[in-house]
């Protein structure tokens, strides 16, 4: 079949299947480029299909040879539909692993379940022994929980509505957006979706099980930004779900104390992803901070930034922590030579200078890669098996 891109507002509706394998391939070069070192052997990625984790994923793999086990919640094809693009994406990472003679294996499902805590830890149990690393990033719009009750996350305020500048992703016009107040019963939706609760119930379940090594680390994916998304991010519903995640950080670190094992919140940088396009407001700011960073020579995409994380930083991280013991890689997103020229270009823009003041072009050159489009090598007018 011919595949073409279907894009809805910010999601797309089909994956290629060779431009997502492309996409693997060249994030593995990425990483390969640096050669390999010392570190950790066995790892479990609790959302390992695309965005951050997957990233983790490459980086982990091909900088210290880990095992990966990979945990993701992705739809095969069928009939005349792709698959989704985490699961090309899954198919053609497991496929160069087998190939450089490393352990690739993962788990389909929905990773609230307790069904699919027991299919890993049984997994690990059968293949690994135990891992000594486990990341957790997780985006998921709902959570049902073991009781049947479904949440679903909203991303809206915590306290008044919130009117700025917003990019109609259908149309690249930029209008005016008003962000709702979340109820309390939303904001309490959020957090147990976004929040740590289920990295804890992971992390349990794992330590009781005895599949987490001595000296293991964990670490989970969160996101801070710059006063001029306050109110939809830091300050919103899904600021308190990441709040909440921290503060699991903190409970975790006494979970882990007798294996001399560590929790660590890793705070990001703003990206294109399929969960980032999600947010009111933030995709404007993510094509302005693209051009600031791209002309300051500080870009970075998620395999730039999770290899920073895991091969520059991962053996000296105690050395690169804030104040809350968090670890940031927001650092050069967060420079003030950045925000001042972010801020400066949010005051000017409009739909008319729109490509003078922000990357509107790589925003949606990202966009089509997540989901295996737009790369240059690849022959889109061919048919290829989904
Ligand atoms: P993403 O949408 O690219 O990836 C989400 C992953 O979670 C996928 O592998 C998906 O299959 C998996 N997943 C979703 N629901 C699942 C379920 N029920 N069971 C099993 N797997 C499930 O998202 P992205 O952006 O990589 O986000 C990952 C983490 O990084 C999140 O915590 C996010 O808040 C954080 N982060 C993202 C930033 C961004 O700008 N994109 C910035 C900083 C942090």
């Amino acid at each position: 079949m011919i595949v073409e891109p279907k894009v809805r507002g910010f999601i797309c509706t089909t994956a290629h299947p060779e431009g997502c394998k492309e996409s693997i391939k060249r994030q593995i070069e990425y990483v390969k480029r640096h050669g390999q070192k010392e570190g950790p052997k066995k790892v479990l990625i609790i959302g390992a299909s695309t965005g951050y984790g997957l990233a983790s994923r490459i980086s982990l793999a091909y900088t210290y040879g880990a095992a990966t086990l990979g945990v993701m919640y992705e739809k095969p094809a069928k009939e005349n539909r792709t698959a989704t693009p985490g699961y090309y994406n899954t198919e053609a990472l497991e496929e160069f692993l087998h190939q450089d003679g490393y352990y690739g294996e993962s788990i389909n499902g929905d990773a609230f379940s307790r069904e699919v805590k027991e299919m890993t830890i049984a997994k690990i149990k059968e293949d690994l022994g135990q891992v000594d690393m486990v990341i957790y990033s997780l985006a998921a719009p709902r959570r049902t929980d073991e009781d049947g009750v479904t949440y679903s996350s909203v991303l809206k305020t915590t306290s008044v509505p919130y009117t700025n500048k917003s990019l109609d992703l259908r149309n690249n016009q930029i209008s005016e957006v008003t962000v709702p107040a979340a109820t309390e019963e939303e904001e309490i939706a959020t957090v147990k979706v976004m929040g740590g609760e289920d990295w804890a119930l992971w992390i349990d379940a794992l330590k009781d099980a005895g599949v987490l090594s001595e000296g293991v680390i964990t670490i989970a994916y969160s996101y801070i930004g710059p006063k001029l998304t306050y109110p939809i991010y830091y300050e919103g519903t899904i600021g308190k779900a990441k709040e909440d995640l921290y503060q699991t950080s903190v409970l975790l670190n006494e979970t882990l104390k007798d294996l001399q094992g560590k929790a660590y919140i890793s705070v990001n940088k703003a990206l294109v992803t399929q969960a980032s396009a999600a947010i009111p407001v933030v995709p404007l700011y993510i094509s302005i901070l693209y051009k600031v960073m791209k002309e300051q020579q500080l870009h970075e995409g998620c395999i730039e930034q999770m290899d920073r994380l895991f091969f520059e930083n991962l053996d000296h991280l105690e050395e690169e922590l804030d104040e809350q013991q968090r670890i940031r890689m927001d650092d050069y997103e967060m420079l003030p030579e950045v925000q001042e020229k972010v801020a400066e270009a949010w005051d000017y823009v409009t739909t008319e200078n729109l490509s003078e003041y922000a990357d509107i072009k790589g925003y949606w050159e990202e966009f089509y890669h997540m989901f295996g489009f737009h790369y240059d090598n690849i022959d889109y007018t061919k048919d290829v098996e989904l």
